[in-house]
């Protein structure tokens, strides 16, 4: 039974003793039961497939849910199989899990890459470990007796902490706790969690550096675009020198539709409710998102040491609207930019409204849409734009991020179709 409050069944928690999609999953092509959630018309699951409204997925049991190995054929010795210890399972991790499902034949064949949830921490709805209930004091305490239970997979760099819990914008915590446990018990980490790298991007690179593990969080800023790796991979000996952008999408959304002549409300509540908000969407319209990815790109881009608080920052006000409005009419636009730059030994990052020329990139971001503008030392300006983003768009950044894992520690292989990996 569904319990109607929590929305999860009530007998199984996330599952696995549910009865309803116990055998199923979300594997598309099981064939087992063909209510299995994948099937938009399911009527035994009223949390099925993605809601078209929201992009949000339905919690089901991710123990069943990466992939049906049986169906690739290629030498498991050929594969990096990650064990995952998902901290935070809400819209974002749900997309994760369902995506490596997805994407799983994929991952194989191309990357060599297969993974399995082993355990789950959600605030409220409890811990999971093994597919089972487990009780802890606190997520950290949970932490740290799956990482000791997992030590197996640690020692062989085939562990990976997901961290996805809410931002805490004040002082990045209590995820970066959870990056500092993941990292001293061996494993990997991949993060869609800003606050971390807004607070401490340095104490915790170092920290995975001293583990010999990964840190990697290119989901944090502007969903999947591949801004960190675009500068780690590709840039090597260009210096950034600072950058601006559009890189709140709510915001944008809203002022968007404030110039066409909408409501601040329901632009707000339509981001709300395709799960593209943070759940305190004070964090958005106040500044205080894009001053935390600013903060988050300064200490990456430029070598910043700051934090949000760091960051000169407004958010939309009561006179928004009317501004939004007059620049329309003014031939110019009206957008929430992001900019920090190096000045001397210092790098000074802001985040506030600012009316800018039709012919400025940013200006042409519509809706939910972000861009970055790189000022570069060789290669001038570099702009990338982001028409689309939100859930699959982050969830995808991380399974990137797992896929530069196993790069990174695992030998050149080819692919069972005679590429090699790239
Ligand atoms: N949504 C997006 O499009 C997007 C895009 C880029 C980055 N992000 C970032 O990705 C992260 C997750 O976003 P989301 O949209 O998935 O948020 P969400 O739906 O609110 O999920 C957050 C999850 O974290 C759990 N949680 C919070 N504090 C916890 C704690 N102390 N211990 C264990 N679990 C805890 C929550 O548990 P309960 O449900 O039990 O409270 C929930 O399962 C956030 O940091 C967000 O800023 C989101």
């Amino acid at each position: 039974m569904r319990n109607a409050e929590c929305g999860f069944f009530a007998e199984c928690g996330f599952f696995a003793d549910c009865g309803l999609i116990a055998d199923c999953g979300f594997i598309a092509d099981c064939g087992l039961n063909p209510n299995c959630g994948l099937n938009p018309n399911c009527g035994l699951n009223p949390n099925r497939g993605v809601n078209a409204e929201s992009g949000r997925e339905p919690i089901r049991n991710p123990q069943s849910a990466i992939h049906n190995q049986s169906a690739i054929r290629i030498p498991q010795s050929a594969m990096t199989t990650f064990d995952l210890v998902i901290v935070g399972y809400g819209n974002v991790a749900r997309r994760f899990v369902s995506l490596l499902s997805e994407q799983r034949r994929t991952l194989a064949h191309d990357h060599g890459v297969a993974a399995r949830v082993i355990a789950t921490a959600t605030r409220r709805h409890g811990y999971r470990y093994g597919g089972r209930k487990v009780e802890a004091s606190s997520t950290l305490q949970f932490l740290g007796d799956a990482l000791a239970k997992s030590r197996a997979a640690a020692r062989k760099g085939r562990l990976v902490v997901v961290e996805t819990t809410t931002l805490d914008v004040l002082r990045g915590q209590p995820a970066t706790s959870h990056i500092r446990a993941a990292l001293a018990g061996g494993a990997h980490v991949i993060t869609a969690n800003k606050g971390p790298v807004a607070f401490a991007y340095r104490s915790l690179t170092r920290a995975a550096a001293r583990a010999g593990r990964q840190f990697l969080f290119e989901g944090a800023v502007m969903d999947g675009i591949p801004i960190f790796n675009l500068v780690r991979e590709t840039l090597p000996a260009v210096t950034v020198a600072g950058f601006r952008g559009v890189v709140n999408s709510t915001t944008n959304f809203i002022l968007t539709a404030m110039e066409q002549g909408q409501p601040f409300a329901a632009a707000l509540a339509e981001m709300q409710a395709r799960g593209i908000a943070e759940a305190d969407p004070s964090l958005d319209v106040d500044g205080w998102d894009a001053a935390a990815k600013t903060a988050a790109l300064a200490n990456v881009l430029l070598d910043a040491r700051i934090t949000p608080h760091e960051v000169k920052r407004q958010g939309l006000t009561a006179e928004t609207r009317q501004l939004a409005v007059a620049a329309m009419a003014a031939g110019r636009r009206l957008k929430l930019v992001a900019r920090a730059r190096r000045e001397g030994r210092k790098v000074v990052a802001s985040v506030g409204c600012e009316e800018l020329p039709a012919a400025d990139l940013l200006a042409g971001v519509e809706g939910h849409h972000n861009a970055l503008v790189l000022e570069t030392d060789l290669l001038e300006e570099i702009a990338i734009v982001q028409r689309g983003g939100g859930l699959t768009a982050t969830a995808y950044a991380l399974v990137s991020d797992l896929v530069t894992i196993a790069r990174a520690t695992a030998p050149p292989r080819r692919s069972a179709r005679g590429r090699r990996s790239l």
